[in-house]
């Protein structure tokens, strides 16, 4: 195998641990611990799993880590109270409802979502976070495309002047991910930025051709192993964000033992991008105690 990995369990290890000792300089200085309050509806397996994660997690960095189970069929007006609720509680800092929402019982996602208090949106998907980040002001940065960046960072990989290109337009990772990269150096994070950014999606002409055009190319498809080794330039970089089960075993949007030969780093998956969403969580929610307090 050529490519080198980027371990993001390990970097996701040293944020934790940098968060971790924040969090008590934090708590020294008087104020309470920080609060992260997640929201879980219904009982979807994988959303349990991530849920139980995040609470775990907190506990570890000395932040209080509650959780709030709605049934499936709760509805739109009793998950908008528990927002309402939370959001004026001055014990909870971070809010978190996690996603997806069940299928088939009419939740209304924009709707929490744009409910949240923006000081308190640690997932930073209010309309007024996404727009603090298009202005290049941005107060939270969405968890999964901030670890991507500091992953970036810590392995000391550039990304001025190169060529990247972002498969998947979603809100929660590929548009935040193109407009992060594409801002002016400081604005977003660690000096990872200055790049010229491509956003590719399904109805991208020519896909393959698009992909090996970059320097570094980020797969947030959500469809295993779509990013074959031919799309891929040699010596790219190559970010997989997706986690996709597959006969009971987790693989990410790139075919990874095809592309470890073609490009110079890669994440593995499990193991990559998806500890960092976590660390980065963290991060978010010792910032919004901050404010809060401040
Ligand atoms: N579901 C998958 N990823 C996420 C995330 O980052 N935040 C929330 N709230 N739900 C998710």
């Amino acid at each position: 195998m050529k490519a080198e990995i980027l371990d993001g369990k390990r970097v996701a290890a040293e944020i934790r641990a940098e968060v971790a000792k924040s969090v008590e300089q934090f708590v020294a200085s008087g104020a309470p611990a920080p609060c992260l309050t997640a929201v879980l509806v219904g009982e979807d397996p994988a959303s349990q799993v991530y849920v139980r994660n995040k609470a775990r997690a907190c506990e570890k960095a000395g932040i209080e880590g509650r959780t709030h189970r709605l049934p499936v069929d709760a509805g739109q007006k009793e998950l908008l109270a528990l927002v309402n609720e939370l959001n004026t509680d001055a014990n909870v800092n971070g809010i978190l409802v996690q996603l997806p929402l069940p299928a088939g019982h009419d939740y209304d996602e924009r709707e929490i979502l744009d409910a949240i208090d923006p000081l308190k949106d640690v997932d930073a998907f209010s309309p007024i976070n996404v727009g603090l980040l298009m202005q290049g002001r941005p107060r939270f940065l969405p968890c999964t495309p901030h670890g991507i960046v500091q992953l970036l960072h810590r392995s000391g990989i550039s990304t001025s002047a190169k060529k990247v290109c972002v498969i998947g337009r979603s809100e929660i990772v590929g548009k935040p991910m193109a407009m992060m990269l594409a801002q002016k150096s400081g604005s977003c994070g660690p000096d990872v930025a200055n790049a010229t950014v491509t956003l590719a999606h399904s109805r991208t002409a020519d896909l393959a051709a698009t992909c090996r055009d970059a320097d570094i190319l980020i797969a947030a498809v959500g469809r295993p192993k779509m990013i074959t080794g031919d799309m891929i330039k040699p010596d790219a970089v190559v970010i997989d964000v997706g986690i996709n089960r597959v006969d009971d075993k987790l693989v990410g949007d790139v075919d990874f033992d095809a592309a470890a030969e073609i490009a110079s780093a890669i994440t593995p998956v499990p193991g990559g991008v998806g500890p960092l969403t976590i660390a980065m969580l963290l991060h978010n929610t010792l910032m919004a105690a901050k404010l809060q307090t401040g």
